[in-house]
């Protein structure tokens, strides 16, 4: 019987709740010093001075490391920063510049935590500030074009958007903006460097192992077979692991430099500025329609944070080109320079800010043309990709708006604001479109088939806390013929076949295909093996007759002639079966346009005196191909609506416009939310199978169940309230 699809509970939760499962700072290695960051306390300038002679005599000390005495790297520090997501301009100690506050400017190494601790708080740092831009309101009036403006940022025009406007019945316009955000998974960034001789093993918490390797490897100067990077267990990544920052680098530099391995886990504040965010935007929407709901013209238009080191981009007007049928679109991405840190990918960069501009301009043009919102979406249903042209390789929206609307009863909504009360409660129903591309890329796996007749599989992906094992794991028994008990998958090194980053929600739809061909192609292995064999009770016959179950093969036309898969390899000196299979899309990635799609609705509960926020609840309904686990697969979606839900209501990043600091980098002031902040979760899995995605025909699901969350709360809330907030979070004092 195939497990694939099954609600299998996690194959890594006992060892993660019983302590087994090591995580990178738990690497018990011998003789194992412990690294600390010390941050820069301005946030644009130079180190003028920084005295070190007390911090080194202080006990058990065994290295300072600072720009005066850190090794010179390539390029100066430079060499990997060329590609992102895993290579991105870093801070290491090359130079006296100063482009953020919590940047890097030394790295104190002793025998314990505690000494170089203690230490690091006895560096004597003197500075020369320069002036800083630390102000989005002012810095956005400077927008400027990225220069190295990936493709899809690039401005789009389609159709003639003046004419759409002056033909349109109704016209909405207006101006959403969301806030810097940072991404707290449970466990912080942490590396443990460890030389032998030349070759570099770092046990890394992170998104992409192969990544990790190559961008040390550049940026150090050495050869990526020299660099080992392991990583079995992360908890939780966002997008701040998919990329390689700095501190992975100095563990490593000081590693070499002690000739003992270092270990370097960034403490909870560190979290603020040097290995990413979500930069903040402005997102101006125009939305026209005719009276019957059809849109005549849309606008997009993004501004977004940067720092000075880096241009990243939010692409949050992407969602806008591909959601709805418009002839007359026009989008744009420009950037506006802060003096904080480098942002990054964070939980659907792009889609989960861009869609809650998007879907809030939706909802209030379904105010303005009292149309309800499903049915002016459904008005404006996208048959193909609006923007290639292109057919879908698979779309379920309508069955998502029809099946979640069911099941929140959204024909109990009546369409007026403050007209739902439940006893003082004024009661707010709101919606939204989720949607994320079904990305794909290519990965390698390897399958053996031990003398027992169990089996173990690899693949150099991760498992972000996401459920990778646990799918992986079903998908190679299915398709070894084997118990899941007698399969072990192993991933997160780069000894193992190479996989892509864990981002982009593409790890399910790009490795398990690899992991599937991998499987079937050792257990063709197994079953030539025995059908050439005079002594196999299956000799001579065709693998088409053959069963391959439960770790048996049995002849289809006489089940009496069977035998385990461990007699036919003790017949054969008692080796292992191995064969390894790349898997990479082929040229549907070009023909289809690949997407997965859902619809999110919210019931949100507002006190009219205080203006407190509830969620009472979300059901979140998604064609997202074909469900690989149901358990694991509706805990990934769930996961995204909570942190939908915090994005809608609490999280923002408050940066002191002085000193360029977090002041709450911490997750007492940090605010996500909590069980109690979350009321029921619903969440329906359309009957979908991709065929134009992989042979499992699954899409990812990492991401999209951010998307549209904070749209729907903020709709409900103006439902609720009669008014609309388009400053993200939905805060109490912005409805009084
Ligand atoms: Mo995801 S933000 O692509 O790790």
């Amino acid at each position: 019987m195939n497990s694939t699809g099954q609600a299998i509970s996690r194959i890594d939760g006992h060892a993660k709740v019983t302590g087994a499962a090591r995580y990178s700072a738990e690497q018990p290695l011998p003789r194992l010093a412990h690294a600390v960051l010390v941050p820069s306390t301005i946030a644009s300038g130079r180190v003028v001075t920084i005295d070190s002679a007390a911090a080194s005599a202080m006990p058990g000390v065994l290295l300072v490391m600072t720009h005066l005495s850190a090794p010179r790297l390539p390029a100066g520090g430079m060499a990997g920063a060329a590609s992102p997501p895993a290579g991105r301009v870093l801070n290491l100690l090359q130079d006296d510049r100063v482009h953020y506050n919590n940047q890097p400017v030394a790295l104190v190494v002793a025998d314990t935590l505690e000494h170089a601790q203690a230490a690091a708080q006895n560096l004597r740092i003197a500075y020369k500030k320069e002036t800083v831009q630390l102000d989005f309101e002012r810095a956005k009036k400077n927008p400027y074009k990225p220069e190295k403006a990936k493709d899809e940022a690039a401005d789009t025009r389609r159709g003639d958007i003046e004419s759409g406007r002056r033909n349109a019945a109704a016209v909405v316009e207006a101006v959403y903006t969301t806030p810097m955000e940072h991404h707290n998974p449970m466990e912080p960034h942490a590396t443990v460097a460890a030389w032998d001789g030349d070759r570099l093993t770092l046990y890394d918490s992170t998104q992409y192992v192969s990544g990790v390797r190559n961008t040390v490897a550049k940026t150090l100067g050495i050869s990526p077979e020299n660099v080992r990077v392991v990583c079995p267990y992360v908890g939780g990544g966002f997008g701040c692991k998919g990329s390689t920052w700095s501190h992975v680098v100095l563990a490593a530099m000081a590693a070499r430099q002690l000739g003992q391995p270092v270990k370097l886990v960034l403490e909870r504040p560190q979290m603020f500025g040097p290995v990413g965010h979500r930069p903040n935007t402005e997102q101006r929407i125009m939305l026209a329609a005719s009276r019957d709901g059809k849109f005549t013209a849309m606008r997009h238009d993004v501004i977004a944070s940067t720092s000075r080191m880096e241009d990243w981009l939010e692409t949050a007007a992407l969602t806008s080109r591909m959601l709805y049928a418009c002839p007359n679109q026009q989008t744009s991405h420009r950037l506006a320079r802060l003096d904080t840190g480098t942002p990054t990918f964070m939980r659907a960069p792009g889609e989960a800010s861009g869609t809650f501009a998007l879907e809030s301009a939706v909802d209030e043009l379904s105010y303005a043309l009292q149309i309800d919102p499903i049915q002016l979406r459904l008005q404006n249903y996208a048959e193909q990709d609006p923007e290639s042209g292109k057919p879908w390789s698979s779309k379920s929206l309508r069955e998502c708006y029809r099946s979640g609307a069911e099941r929140f009863g959204w024909s109990r909504r009546t369409p007026q604001p403050r007209s739902m009360r439940k006893g003082e409660m004024l009661v707010g129903m709101g919606m939204a479109t989720a949607t994320y591309p079904a990305n794909r890329s290519a990965a390698s796996a390897s399958a053996v088939i031990l003398p027992d007749g169990s089996a173990i599989v690899r693949s150099g992906s991760q498992d972000l806390g996401t459920g990778t094992y646990t799918i992986m794991t079903q998908i190679a028994a299915d398709a070894l013929g084997l118990p899941l008990e007698r399969v072990k998958f192993e991933l997160g090194d780069t000894d193992m076949p190479r996989a892509p980053v864990s981002g982009g929600s593409q790890s399910a739809a790009s490795v398990a295909p690899a992991v599937k061909a991998a499987a079937l192609a050792v257990r063709r292995k197994l079953v030539e093996l025995a059908l050439a064999d005079g002594e196999s009770p299956l000799s001579g016959l065709q693998a088409e007759n053959v069963t391959v179950e439960n770790g048996w093969l049995t002849a289809q036309a006489d089940p009496r002639r069977r035998e385990p898969f461990a007699a036919v390899i003790a017949r054969h000196g008692g080796t292992a079966l191995e064969a390894s299979a790349d898997a990479k899309p082929g040229e549907e990635k070009q023909q289809y346009a690949h997407h997965s799609f859902g619809a999110v609705f919210a019931e949100v509960h507002v006190d009219p005196e205080l203006g407190v926020i509830r969620v009472e609840r979300i059901v979140g309904s998604y064609g997202i191909g074909r469900l690989l686990n149901q358990k694991t697969g509706h805990s990934q979606l769930m996961g995204g609506i909570v942190w939908g839900a915090g994005m809608a209501l609490m999280e923002k990043t408050e940066i002191d416009a002085r000193y360029g600091r977090a002041v709450n980098s911490n997750l007492a002031e940090y605010h996500v939310p909590v069980n109690a902040d979350i009321g029921s979760i619903d969440i329906i899995v359309v009957n979908e199978d991709d065929q134009h995605i992989n042979s499992l025909g699954a899409k990812g699901i990492g991401e999209i169940g951010i998307t549209g969350v904070a749209a729907a709360i903020a709709n409900a809330v103006y439902h609720a309230t009669g008014k609309r907030v388009r400053d993200l979070p939905v805060t109490l004092d912005k409805l009084l």
